[in-house]
């Protein structure tokens, strides 16, 4: 009774049956061992082939951490701050030609995990002031501990080669000032420091103090009549130095550069009689944080087209323009130049110019800061051409989601182009550590490499007799 074509058709059931038993058991088995696969392309694309191309240059030490206080306080901006705020240029000016502009070059203590430069290998030749950092104000005095005097007597020893370097001890640093408000507050207090001062004039043979409190009358530890108690210190300083005969000493400040912190902090034209100069801090203008989440330059030397509003302000030329206004004398002004420069990760790595949305730090560096060094190596093992904007005169360099402002011998020779053209008192280098100080970047092999290259190259627009070659 078996008829062929119900055998026939028994034997095509039997192959559907198969066929739909061997398709559920591919299925099965495409999705067993291919899920975990397109699972992890997935999250391999989205999260790390942004930055696979990406080599990172070894072995950065963690910057201090207070390091990211002062570009905090500058990029998270009040919103009271008046918009229309105009500056008036007092027309033609005649400038006082200066031949002798100062190279104030800051140097940080060394630490085993950062800042690694020791005093031997700094050219005695290559800057006109260092500032030694940081001394701390404990107990309304002047303090340095054991291993920080030992590297600032090393220092002090450079003037043996070069017998017109000046040194002075930097005191406070960014977000490590407390003491500041203590010591300010009455007469007693600020005669105290100013002894401790003297006495280590005297006993270092120091040529002065460099005051970086960041900032007076600003948060967190503030009063109102902390603008008034820095200004008597600088008063009662000059009073005393002016009373010594042998120890003549002199004393700076590290001044804030946005011009709302320049109101708040600072009354310019009364310090500008008890000032030798002051340091401007022109530099951490632009900064990763919550409240900046967006790319921008660490120093721009003029506004760009693509700032609106505050971020108008926030540049060298703004920033000079407006302590020359309050009342500070043009050759006081010492303007700040970064050796360092500042990391970003961007949101979309597709929109990376300028202002474009940033989601943190970049991974070069720590916390958003990088030095000369690694910038330079991580440009040249991936081989990034920086950008050049020409209207801030500074370049950026980006690739993947990687975004870094810093400063190089171009933009930094036309900022001190700027000092010389506006007759500013001198230049400030923020740090002899964050330069190449080893000459280890190699970007082009056949070049040899200078150690301090960025230094040296503000020097010699400074200084017409002085050339790298
Ligand atoms: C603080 O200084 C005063 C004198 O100026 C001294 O008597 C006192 O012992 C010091 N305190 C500390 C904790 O060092
Ligand atoms: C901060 O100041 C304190 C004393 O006031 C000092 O012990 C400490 O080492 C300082 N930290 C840094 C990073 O300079
Ligand atoms: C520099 O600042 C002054 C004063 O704000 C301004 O008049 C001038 O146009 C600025 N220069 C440039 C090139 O932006
Ligand atoms: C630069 O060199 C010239 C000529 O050699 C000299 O007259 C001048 O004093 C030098 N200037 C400085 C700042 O050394």
């Amino acid at each position: 009774m078996t008829d062929v074509y119900s055998g026939h058709s028994q034997f095509i059931l039997l192959t559907d049956n198969r066929r739909r038993w061997f398709d559920g058991r591919t299925v099965f088995l495409i999705t067993v061992i291919s899920l975990p696969i397109i699972v992890f392309c997935g999250i391999y694309t989205i999260i790390l082939k942004n930055n696979e191309s990406l080599l990172y240059p070894k072995s950065y030490g963690k910057v201090p951490s207070l390091w990211t206080n002062r570009a905090k306080i500058y990029t998270n901006h009040p919103k009271t701050y008046p918009k229309n705020n105009e500056i008036h240029l007092f027309g033609a000016k005649t400038f006082n030609q200066i031949d002798d502009f100062k190279l104030v070059c800051y140097y940080n203590f060394p630490t085993d995990d950062f800042n690694t430069l020791q005093p031997k290998n700094i050219d005695p030749f290559l800057c006109t002031h260092i500032n030694v950092g940081f001394a701390n104000v404990y107990n309304n005095t002047l303090t340095l501990d054991v291993s920080q005097l030992e590297i600032l007597k090393s220092v002090v020893g450079l003037k043996k080669i070069n017998n017109k370097l000046k040194i002075l001890i930097s005191v406070g640093g960014a977000g490590n000032d407390t003491g500041f408000a203590e010591m300010v507050l009455n007469h007693a207090t600020r005669k105290l420091f100013i002894k401790s001062v003297l006495e280590h004039v005297k006993i270092y043979d120091v040529d002065g103090v460099d005051l970086d409190w960041e900032f007076p009358n600003q948060e967190p530890h503030h009063d109102k009549y902390q603008r008034m108690h820095f200004t008597q210190l600088l008063e009662e300083f000059r009073a005393t130095i002016n009373k010594q005969t042998r120890h003549k000493f002199m004393v700076t400040i590290a001044a804030a550069a946005p011009p709302f912190l320049v109101d708040n902090c600072y009354d310019v034209s009364y310090i500008n009689q008890f000032v030798d100069f002051i340091s401007v801090m022109s530099y951490d203008y632009h900064f990763y944080s919550k409240i900046t989440p967006f790319t921008g330059l660490n120093s721009p030397l003029f506004q760009s087209s693509q700032d609106k509003g505050y971020f108008t302000n926030l540049n060298i030329n703004y920033t000079t323009h407006y302590w020359i206004l309050k009342g500070m004398s043009r050759d006081k002004i010492i303007i700040g130049l970064p050796t360092y420069g500042h990391t970003f990760r961007l949101t979309n790595n597709h929109n990376n110019g300028l202002y474009a949305p940033a989601r943190g730090y970049g991974r070069l560096g720590s916390d958003g800061f990088v030095d000369y060094t690694q910038t330079c190596k991580f440009l040249s093992m991936n081989q990034i051409s920086p950008v050049f904007d020409m209207e801030a005169r500074s370049p950026y360099a980006t690739k993947a989601s990687e975004w870094i402002s810093f400063e190089n011998e171009q933009s930094l020779s036309f900022k001190a182009e700027y000092v010389r053209d506006q007759q500013l008192g001198g230049a400030m280098i923020y740090s002899l550590n964050t330069d190449d100080h080893m000459g280890a970047c190699k970007i082009d092999p056949n070049i040899h490499n200078e150690p301090f290259p960025l230094t040296k190259k503000v020097r010699e627009i400074l200084d017409r007799n002085y050339s790298l070659f």
